[in-house]
């Protein structure tokens, strides 16, 4: 687009403010719906029952999780409110929306990782792997809300629904839980600690900022938009640094 191109920034905003404070409260609303939640699933255990007994007893984990849950049902709300409202005034682009061409991505890079292409692909704003990630916890999270509300007003949802959806609504989110704890620890964990490119820590979405060159590696198309160029002239026009842009090098 312009053989002057040169990139002087050194870190890009990725975050808003909102958007730093929004995950550290689902991160803390998540964490102690885990621990309310856990404790009352393997009660058997000593560790459970320690923790119930520091919390006050079991009447005290069961007010906790509850209004935990209402409050985590609030953050996915607002969530998804925020990101529909943006999209319609115009202020972003549906980037979280699965496209075809995140399937093409998830094909090439199994292709580059067997050797069969050269270059990885090139992500937009957010890649399939995100994405994916994204989807499982909203769609997750929902499902613990509606089972979650199921168990804690049985007698009113027996008045509409019939009465195997308590016990059925018990067994998801019990089992569901376990699904998501693990999700979360295998996959949300290890993407943001203890994979090569981000290990000891992604910290964008703490401090809102990622730097230039994880930029170009992982969301070459976003990048090469917000500065006004096309995607090869970032590889052309930044010499040295895009040889070690390779899926699976560390970033600095
Ligand atoms: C990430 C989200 C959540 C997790 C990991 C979670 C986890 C759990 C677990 C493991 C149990 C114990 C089930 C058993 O005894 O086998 C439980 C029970 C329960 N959960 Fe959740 N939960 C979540 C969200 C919610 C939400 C959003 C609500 C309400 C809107 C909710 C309301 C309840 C209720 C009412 C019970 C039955 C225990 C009681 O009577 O207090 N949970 N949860």
């Amino acid at each position: 687009m312009n053989g002057e191109f040169r990139v002087k920034r050194k870190r890009i905003r990725r975050f808003s403010t909102y958007r730093v404070l929004e995950h550290w409260g689902i991160i803390l609303t998540t964490m102690i719906l885990f621990a309310t939640g856990l404790c009352q699933r393997f009660w058997h255990l000593d560790l459970s029952q320690w923790f119930i007994l520091k919390l006050g007893g079991i009447d005290n984990v069961r007010l906790i999780h509850r209004y935990t849950g209402l409050l985590f049902s609030l953050q996915l709300f607002s969530n998804v409110l925020v990101g529909i409202l943006g999209v319609l005034r115009g202020r972003w682009q549906p980037s979280m929306f699965i496209t075809k061409k995140d399937y093409e991505d998830a094909i090439h890079n199994i292709r580059y990782y067997f050797g069969f292409e050269n270059q990885p692909a090139k992500c937009d704003r957010y890649d399939y792997m995100e994405k994916f990630e994204y989807w499982t916890i909203l769609v997750g999270g929902i499902l613990m809300i509606m089972t979650g509300v199921i168990l804690w007003l049985p007698t009113l949802v027996t008045r509409i629904l019939p009465g195997e959806f308590i016990p059925a609504a018990k067994a998801l989110h019990s089992n569901e839980a376990m699904l998501i704890f693990l999700l979360n620890a295998v996959w949300h964990i290890y993407n943001s600690i203890f994979s090569p490119e981000a290990f000891p820590l992604d910290t964008s979405i703490f401090t809102g900022y990622i730097s230039r060159e994880r930029m170009i590696r992982e969301h070459p198309l976003e990048y090469a938009r917000m500065e006004g160029v096309a995607p090869e002239e970032l590889e052309k026009n930044v010499p040295g640094e895009t040889q070690s842009l390779k899926v699976g090098v560390p970033a600095k």
